[in-house]
């Protein structure tokens, strides 16, 4: 289903979400190494990707070229990189201690830096490291993205003003008072986000359903959720789970 510029899929559950995402992102994987020799993923937190991480490892592992992919995160939690709120943590016990990626080819948000802005700051640097291409910052090939109940999306929420942020490629936000871990982060910025060539959005669970129909149907009040700002330059897909789409019409 093609929406304002999204395409949007829909499954009866997250294991079927999950093994539609693994394949998705094993397509644009050598889709961008035929194109480009390598390809670079910013991992989403959270916990509707970690299915999709555990297929990755688990069913593909040999349908992949690890030695080309360059891991980047689209935000994380300012905790200590082995505390259970991590999402450098889930990522890597779910996929990348078991995935022979080249350890320099992992970049975690630094989360031991005296401030949050330093991370920030020093992401930032790492991110048009990684991603120049020659001369140029290219663009991340693929990102992966969750929406909270609220519309926030990595850790960009709602009112933020991280969310007018036109230049830096990740930001330091404050700890959101509504939504839990309540502590400060590093995110991507919409420019990073949206200068993406391909971002994936993976959605489950009935407590996205409101934000979901709203985003989806396209309102003036969905303009506020961060969820529905984000376009990438190439490809934006949602694939949401049934539980989070509008209730399906009875058949008359
Ligand atoms: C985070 C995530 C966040 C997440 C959404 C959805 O650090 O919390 O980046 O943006 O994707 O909150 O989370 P769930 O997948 O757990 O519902």
């Amino acid at each position: 289903m093609a929406n304002n510029g999204r395409e949007v899929r829909t499954f009866a559950d997250l294991e079927a979400l999950s093994q539609a995402a693994a394949e998705s992102i094993v397509a644009i994987a050598r889709e961008s190494v035929q194109a480009r020799g390598r390809f670079s993923i910013a991992l989403a937190g959270g916990n509707t990707p970690k299915r999709t991480y555990e297929l990755l490892g688990e069913r593909h592992r040999d349908a992949i070229d690890w030695s080309r992919w360059q891991v980047l995160f689209g935000d994380e939690r300012f905790v200590p990189n082995d505390d259970k709120r991590s999402n450098y943590k889930m990522a890597r016990d779910a996929l990348l201690a078991g995935a022979p990626i080249p350890v320099d080819n992992v970049h975690p948000i630094p989360t031991d830096t005296p401030t949050v802005g330093d991370a920030a700051d020093a992401y930032d640097r790492t991110l048009r490291h990684v991603l120049a291409d020659g001369t140029q910052p290219s663009a991340i090939d693929l990102v992966l993205l969750g929406v909270g109940p609220d519309g926030h999306t990595a850790s960009l929420f709602p009112g933020s003003p991280v969310l007018a942020e036109r230049t830096q490629w990740a930001r330091a936000v404050e700890a959101p008072t509504m939504v839990q871990p309540s502590v400060p982060r590093v995110t991507l910025t919409l420019p990073c986000l949206n200068g993406a060539r391909n971002v994936l959005f993976l959605v489950a669970g009935n407590d996205k359903r409101p934000v979901v129909v709203e985003i989806l149907q396209g309102g003036d009040g969905a303009r506020r959720y961060p969820a529905a700002m984000v376009h990438a330059a190439g490809r934006t897909v949602w694939l949401v789970e049934q539980s989070a789409m509008p209730p399906r019409e009875p058949n008359t």
